[in-house]
């Protein structure tokens, strides 16, 4: 794999992805959209990975899209451009494997939205977040009008959306944008340490509460617990739930141990 502006590192079960273009504070060009998704494609095919890590090098995790790619766009480009980042994220969104954003720095714009398509945010205490478009004349492109009013209510999401204005990481925590907040030297190792704690479940059936859980809080209650009760069923088809309930009934454990089938 060729890529210029992203590291991709596997540790056992783990894939650390690093958003890599510093002196441009990682900002999201198409080049940097089209390797993530050719990232999250090797990835998906991978099946040793059980867990994912997104961060960014230097002091941004992602400072937006790429303003200098942007500035000349017209319509058409622009639509496209948005079109690009909404594909990728929703990709990765769908990924069926967990992914944890690492929030390193600036969490900006595209950056805020590469982060909301991730399961779970965690971010150093050093970080900055926000949706600054409007500010550029724009909206949020890459999903911010929707993610973001997902996760933390219509009110803040509008807040933050209108005034363009950073919060830091305890208002992103006091918000729920964030689910934890540490030092900035710890942050990799707590991601690291989160994600090795999910991955030694049994990676089938986190898998499926991910699916269930994407698929459920777009629909209504009924739909969403009929999808609940047939993943549930189809856990019942692995020889992880076998071994796993056999294990525990042997007063043993499998975490750590399971096969992933
Ligand atoms: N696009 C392109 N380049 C960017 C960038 C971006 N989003 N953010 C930072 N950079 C570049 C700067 O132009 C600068 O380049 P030069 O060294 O060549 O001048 C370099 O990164 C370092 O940035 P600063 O000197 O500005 O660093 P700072 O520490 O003084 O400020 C910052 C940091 C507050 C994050 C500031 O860089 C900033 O405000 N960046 C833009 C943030 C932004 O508006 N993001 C939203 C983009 S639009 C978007 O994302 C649309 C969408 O939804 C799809």
């Amino acid at each position: 794999m060729n890529l210029k502006n992203i590291i991709l590192e596997k540790e056992g079960k783990i894939a650390l992805v690093t958003l890599n273009r510093p002196k441009a504070l990682n900002a999201l060009n198409s080049e940097t959209l089209q390797e993530l998704d050719i990232v999250i494609e090797d990835i998906e095919k991978d099946s040793s990975i059980c867990a994912v890590i997104i961060t960014g090098a230097g002091k941004s995790f992602v400072a937006g899209a790429d303003i200098s790619e942007m500035k000349d766009m017209n319509v058409i480009e622009g639509r496209k451009f948005g079109i690009l980042g909404n594909k990728v994220f929703r990709r990765l969104e769908n990924l069926e494997k967990p992914v944890i954003a690492a929030l390193n720095g600036f969490t900006l714009g595209g950056g805020c939205e590469l982060a909301m398509s991730c399961d779970i945010r965690i971010a150093s205490t050093k970080a900055k977040f926000g949706q600054p478009e409007v500010g550029l004349g724009i909206t949020p492109g890459f999903g911010g009008t929707q993610r973001l009013a997902r996760l933390v209510g219509m009110g803040a999401a509008k807040e933050l959306i209108y005034t363009a204005k950073m919060i830091d990481a305890t208002e992103a925590y006091r918000i729920g944008l964030v689910n934890k907040v540490f030092e900035p030297e710890t942050l990799i190792e707590e991601a690291k340490a989160l994600a090795t704690t999910i991955a030694n479940n049994a990676p089938v059936a986190v898998k499926l509460s991910k699916v269930a859980i994407n698929k459920g809080i777009q629909t209504d209650i009924d739909t969403a617990l009929s999808y609940e009760s047939e993943v549930f069923g189809t856990c019942f088809s692995t020889e992880d739930q076998k071994e796993g309930m056999d294990a525990f009934l042997n007063k043993k454990s499998l975490v750590g141990n399971f096969k992933n089938k």
